[in-house]
């Protein structure tokens, strides 16, 4: 148990390194340069966003519904829904800010996010693939001729770098209660 977990510490540090290096200046700055396009509308940016994402996978809506009786339309004109779009985005701000200075605290925010969605009721971590290909896809049509290849490089990477720090305090909360699990019926 011991060694799967400094193995699993190894390999965290391995990824943390892997983003250092791939985060040179040319990709921080195709970031940085186009998340003003991207938060010109930020309501409608997101908002097309989470569209999106019921569209692949519908059940991700139940998780805004306050009640059963809510309809689909309902939900992208709720409160909920317009606050976590903008929760969201303010969440990417940081991202975006921050990827070249204080990777610290933007890495501790999405650890403690990932660990608050694990426990949001029909939360799937699955959920947070859909949501790294359907970002890509919506930015790709807000940012328009200017999603050239460098540029959705550089977003795949941030995305790929923002689900594996929410997911993986995921896992070790996984992790955590199978072992859980384990001694209570070995006790
Ligand atoms: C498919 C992907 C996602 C789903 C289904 C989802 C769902 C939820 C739900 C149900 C809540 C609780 C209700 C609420 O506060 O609105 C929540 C909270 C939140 N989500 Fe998400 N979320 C997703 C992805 C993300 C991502 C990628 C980010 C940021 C990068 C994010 C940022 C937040 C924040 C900041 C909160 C508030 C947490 C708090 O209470 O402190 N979400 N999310």
């Amino acid at each position: 148990m011991g060694c799967e977990n400094s193995k699993s510490d190894s390999n965290d540090e391995d990824e943390i390194q892997e983003h250092e290096d791939e985060f040179n200046e040319n990709r921080v700055d195709s970031i940085k340069s186009t998340w003003p396009i991207l938060t010109r509308d930020r309501m409608q940016t997101g908002s097309n966003l989470f569209r999106h994402i019921f569209l692949v996978e519908p059940r991700i809506k139940a998780l805004f519904k306050r009640d059963r009786s809510m309809t689909d339309e309902e939900v992208l004109h709720s409160i909920e829904f317009k606050h976590h779009v903008e929760r969201f985005m303010h969440s990417m701000d940081q991202v975006v800010e921050n990827i070249d200075k204080d990777r610290d605290n933007v890495e501790h925010m999405l650890l403690i996010l990932g660990a608050k969605h694990a426990t949001y009721d029909g939360f799937k971590e699955d959920y947070f693939s859909v949501y790294a290909n359907c970002m890509i896809d919506t930015w790709e049509s807000v940012i328009g001729e200017e999603f050239i290849k460098e540029v959705r490089e550089s977003w795949e990477l941030l995305v790929a770098y923002v689900i594996s720090r929410e997911t993986r305090q995921i896992l070790h909360l996984i992790i955590k209660q199978d072992s859980s699990k384990e001694y209570d019926s070995s006790s």
